[in-house]
């Protein structure tokens, strides 16, 4: 047994797998967050305390049909990458807002805060025994997904006193490998003033899943979001936040308690800046949207989200009209994918400090 003490004292169990599968993938043929790595982190709540912290070989848990979250779906995720540069050296994107963010979710939830030294070490360790299975080369990454749940018994409808807490990673390529075309929801919505929108709640992308399978049935990828008391004001695209270009200004909605802080979306205003790009950060309603349409004005919207990184969407459709996007030739999709990509893959300046390096 290997064990690894951090700083807090808490002391990872690690139990290294006797046969790796990595043998057994094509990196070339990856579905999206369908292969795991040969490890995973867990590590329990109770009577108050984080406690067993254990790097184990992936496999099935076992749990009770009573328990909690299977009820009441109390649970929260994140998605963050890691890449591996020409080198082979490892790197995390912004690993430091995925951390506050799932905090900010579990407090949410009322599930308890996590704390930080084991969340980095968990997955710093967790990338160190699995770095083979970070792929080089363009477009590849390590999808990491930490998530907390109830595992507490009992169905009695309050937060639970147990939980568990895990971190497991697929070896993945893009999200989504066309351009997508859009359904503005006019009956469905995602998130309510006051509720959990803001949160990687598991519920949140639940409830998606109905309205998107309708889209789709229609031919469309995905919903944009609007809010749940109109349907005026754009807010979200699928599980993406989302961009639009109204000649060469970038529109984006405020984040408020129904948007998610979207780290993708941050880095992209940053670097709209930074390019000299102007960034509006403003409620921008349908019926703008297509004023700007009829005028010819808008030249580009995109989704941007770690799963998806930037996602260039090809038209809309709104009260069964469908709105056209013509591609550009200067196209800000392209350029923000290219700038953050560059940064992840190690092969410009970190001026903004957001590489962590690992390996
Ligand atoms: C991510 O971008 O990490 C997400 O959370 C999207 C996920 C639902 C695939």
């Amino acid at each position: 047994m290997l064990t690894f003490l951090n700083s807090n004292q808490y002391v990872i169990d690690i139990q290294p797998t006797a046969h790796s599968r990595i043998n057994e993938v094509d990196f070339n043929q990856l579905t999206f967050g369908k292969i795991f790595t040969d490890h995973m982190f867990e590590c329990d709540y109770e009577n108050g305390v984080w406690t067993n912290p254990t790097i184990k070989p992936y496999g099935p848990l076992t749990i009770y049909p009573g328990t909690k979250v299977l009820h009441y779906g109390q649970a929260v995720f994140e998605g963050m990458k890691a890449f591996k540069d020409a080198d082979g050296s490892i790197f995390l994107f912004r690993p430091e807002e995925n951390f506050k963010r799932i905090n900010q979710s579990s407090e949410r939830l009322a599930i308890p805060h996590f704390p930080k030294d084991l969340f980095f070490e968990a997955i710093e360790k967790l990338l160190h025994l699995d770095q083979g299975w970070v792929h080089q080369g363009q477009g590849h990454a390590m999808y990491i997904r930490p998530f907390v749940f109830a595992s507490e018994t009992g169905v009695s409808a309050a937060a639970a006193t147990a939980y568990k807490f895990m971190v497991i990673m697929s070896p993945v390529t893009a999200y989504y490998s066309e351009k997508l075309k859009v359904l503005i929801a006019e009956k469905y919505s995602r998130a309510a003033d006051g509720g959990v929108g803001y949160a990687k709640a598991a519920g949140n992308y639940a409830a998606q899943f109905y309205p998107t399978n309708l889209a789709r049935a229609k031919g469309f990828h995905q919903v944009i979001w609007t809010d749940a008391q109109n349907h005026e004001f754009l807010e979200e695209a699928g599980t993406m936040n989302v961009f639009f270009r109204i000649q060469d200004t970038l529109i984006t909605a405020p984040t408020s308690d129904r948007i998610l802080d979207g780290v993708t979306r941050k880095s992209i205003i940053d670097l709209a800046h930074a390019q000299g790009i102007d960034v509006s950060i403003r409620k921008f309603s349908v019926t703008e949207l297509i004023a700007a349409h009829q005028s010819g004005d808008v030249k580009e919207i995109f989704g941007s989200g770690t799963a998806a990184t930037v996602s260039a969407i090809s038209g809309f459709s709104y009260q069964e009209n469908f709105y056209n996007i013509e591609d550009q030739d200067d196209s800000y999709a392209h350029l923000f994918k290219e700038l953050l990509q560059d940064i992840q893959y190690n092969r410009s300046d970190d001026e903004f400090g957001w590489r962590h390096q690992v390996l």
